[in-house]
């Protein structure tokens, strides 16, 4: 990482669970805070034209710009190392994005993972495949790419779900610059985390918002009990020995609690000293813990926006330049100046 770009967008969708923070959220902050100590720019900015695809209330939009904003920052991104902002406060992204639609294949949007998967959910519902598709949507890959090229990102870490965007990022600056002759933009790369956690909600699907199982990161103590409790057990006495990998509240502790504890309900629950009153208390243990602190933070901020705003400002005052640069390079290419 030394010496590296590294640069990771977050849609502002939604208030996030304790899965989007063990799969997401920690782990970028964690990766932006080891760059800059390598000597490396980290860039976090939230995706806010990327939402408005989807979200068209601007109450809501920003209630969820809010949210996200602070959760970062609450878990330790520091707005003084990494350069923090949102998207549209570069207009520069709009214009370098432009110029990309022209080196675009259309079928590299055909293929784009967030425009198929809309269509196949059309196609589920007996509606037309295009039902509803903006053209935000369809041609999300290449907005994306702009974010990424704009900085000379050389790397940009992600879920499963996002490399085939960054492929494609990397397919069109490699085509424009086979084009021109010379390296005008530079080829990123991905970066999967390394064994990131996939959570199972309270029912034992993946941890989503789409399902309605998630155990929230910031609700009150009542309702994060709510959540655990309803975690699906069976009729099992306390003092049959079980298998933990088998027990869902289980699963859902080892993405958060420490190695020590893991192993502590593990055992608890082969030996049978544990009962599931027991381990689902443990749980909610684990849970205030990992966000007592953040919580605090998180409340500050949603209560003292105008701090926010001005960290998000002061970072597209530190971004812009540099997507300008970049602009300015692909015009002179282009345009022959
Ligand atoms: P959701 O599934 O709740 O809609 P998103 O799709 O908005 O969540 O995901 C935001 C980020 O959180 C993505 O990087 C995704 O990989 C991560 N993430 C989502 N759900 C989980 C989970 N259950 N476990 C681990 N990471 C997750
Ligand atoms: N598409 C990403 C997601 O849905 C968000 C995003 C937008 C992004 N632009 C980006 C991520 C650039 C990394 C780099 O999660």
């Amino acid at each position: 990482m030394h010496n590296k770009t590294v640069l990771t967008g977050v849609k502002p969708t939604g208030t996030p669970h304790i899965g989007n923070l063990v799969g997401a959220i920690k782990p970028a902050i964690d990766l932006g805070n080891e760059v800059v100590k390598a000597g490396g720019r980290h860039f976090m900015f939230v995706a806010d034209y990327h939402a408005i695809n989807a979200e068209k209330n601007p109450a809501v939009l920003n209630q969820k710009l809010k949210e996200i904003a602070c959760v970062y920052l609450a878990f330790g991104l520091d707005a003084s190392k990494s350069v923090f902002y949102r998207q549209s406060d570069i207009p520069e992204i709009c214009e370098i994005t432009t110029i990309l639609f022209a080196y675009t294949p259309k079928g590299f949007m055909n293929k784009a993972h967030a425009y198929k998967a809309a269509v196949d959910k059309n196609r589920a519902a007996g509606k037309p495949d295009d039902d509803l598709i903006n053209m935000g949507l369809y041609t999300y890959p290449t907005l994306m790419a702009a974010d990424i090229l704009a900085y000379d990102s050389d790397i940009v870490p992600v879920g499963k779900d996002q490399v085939q965007h960054v492929e494609i990022a990397r397919d069109i600056a490699g085509m424009i610059n086979a084009h021109y002759g010379k390296e005008l933009l530079k080829l990123p790369e991905y970066f999967l985390t390394p064994n990131a956690v996939l959570l199972p909600g309270t029912d034992g699907r993946k941890m989503s918002k789409s399902y309605n199982n998630v155990i929230p990161i910031f609700a009150d103590k009542a309702e994060i009990k709510k959540a655990i409790f309803s975690i699906k057990t069976d009729s099992r006495p306390m003092e049959e020995p079980k298998n933990p990998e088998e027990i869902l509240v289980y699963q859902i502790y080892k993405g958060i609690a420490t190695p020590d504890k893991t192993e502590e309900m593990a055992e608890g629950l082969k030996e049978g000293k544990l009962g599931y009153g027991h381990i689902k208390n443990m749980l909610l243990d684990a849970v205030l813990e990992t966000t007592l602190n953040a919580k605090e933070k998180y409340d500050y901020y949603m209560a003292h926006f105008d701090e926010v705003e001005e960290m998000l400002s002061n970072g597209a005052q530190k971004a812009r330049p540099l997507a300008q640069k970049t602009l300015e390079r692909l015009k002179n290419a282009v345009f022959g100046r």
